[in-house]
């Protein structure tokens, strides 16, 4: 099987399936929370490398203090306490994303994670977290000025290079999935899939589980990736 090295996805509709049940938004993200531990485990015993997750983009400062005050709380929770499954099973963390705005109980919770699982082998969890597309490609282009300041000569630069200017240095996005129903990709992982593949669904994200998940990767297998170019069955 031809699986993708790297994954990003979307994790939209917690929102949504906590109203549907008449739940407050919180409890979808609660389950949210469960869900992507699920997948993440998931994702590995797949193949996967590394699984990309929009936690929360710099945007979403602007919803209600509680709804904000709740999911820096739950990073918390989860960082400190839960995500000792996925330590065990050798998945290293990095958390992607500017540190301004964020708690100091956040940001200590951030850190202890990395190194907690700073040596782990068998895959990475990027989570992105007060996080932008086009914010990631600014604070890279920020530091690239830095490094042409003091002398790197950039006449051949490639767009290769620049990935390492970029949060962590992950490979290009494979296939990107958004859950929740909207076809958009909201500021997500931008310099990062610029080849990917699309896969959108309607499952709010609590519902997302490995079937569903291998059901995106079924339809990656069945893409044809010419990345620009044309096959030689086409070049008639
Ligand atoms: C979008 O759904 C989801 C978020 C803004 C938060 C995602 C967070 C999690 C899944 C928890 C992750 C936990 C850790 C530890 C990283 P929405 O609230 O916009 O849903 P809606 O579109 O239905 O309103």
């Amino acid at each position: 099987m031809n699986v993708p090295k790297h994954v990003a996805i979307i994790m939209d509709g917690n929102g949504r399936w906590a109203t549907k049940r008449g739940m407050p938004r919180s409890a979808g993200h609660l389950e949210g929370s469960k869900t992507l531990e699920k997948i993440a485990l998931h994702a590995i015993d797949m193949g996967v490398n590394v699984l990309s997750v929009y936690a929360f983009s710099t945007d979403n400062f602007k919803r209600s203090k509680e709804e904000v005050d709740y999911l820096m709380d739950l990073f918390v929770k989860m960082f400190n306490t839960k995500f000792e499954k996925i330590n065990k099973k050798g998945i290293k963390v990095v958390i992607s994303g500017r540190k301004n705005h964020l708690r100091e109980d956040v940001l200590q919770a951030i850190e202890l994670i990395e190194k907690r699982t700073e040596d782990n082998q068998a895959g990475i969890l990027n989570i992105c977290l007060n996080y932008g597309g086009q914010e990631e490609i600014i604070d890279g282009a920020i530091k690239l000025a830095e490094d042409i300041k003091n002398g790197l000569d950039v006449s051949a630069f490639t767009r290769d290079d620049f990935y390492k200017y970029l949060y962590h240095e992950l490979p290009p996005i494979d296939l990107l999935i958004r859950t929740g129903g909207e076809l958009r990709v909201s500021n997500f992982m931008l310099y990062e899939m610029s080849y990917s593949e699309f896969y959108f669904t309607n499952t709010y994200f609590p519902d997302f589980d490995k079937s569903e998940f291998n059901k995106a990767l079924f339809m990656f297998e069945n893409r044809d990736r010419r990345f620009g170019e044309i096959h030689d069955s086409q070049n008639h």
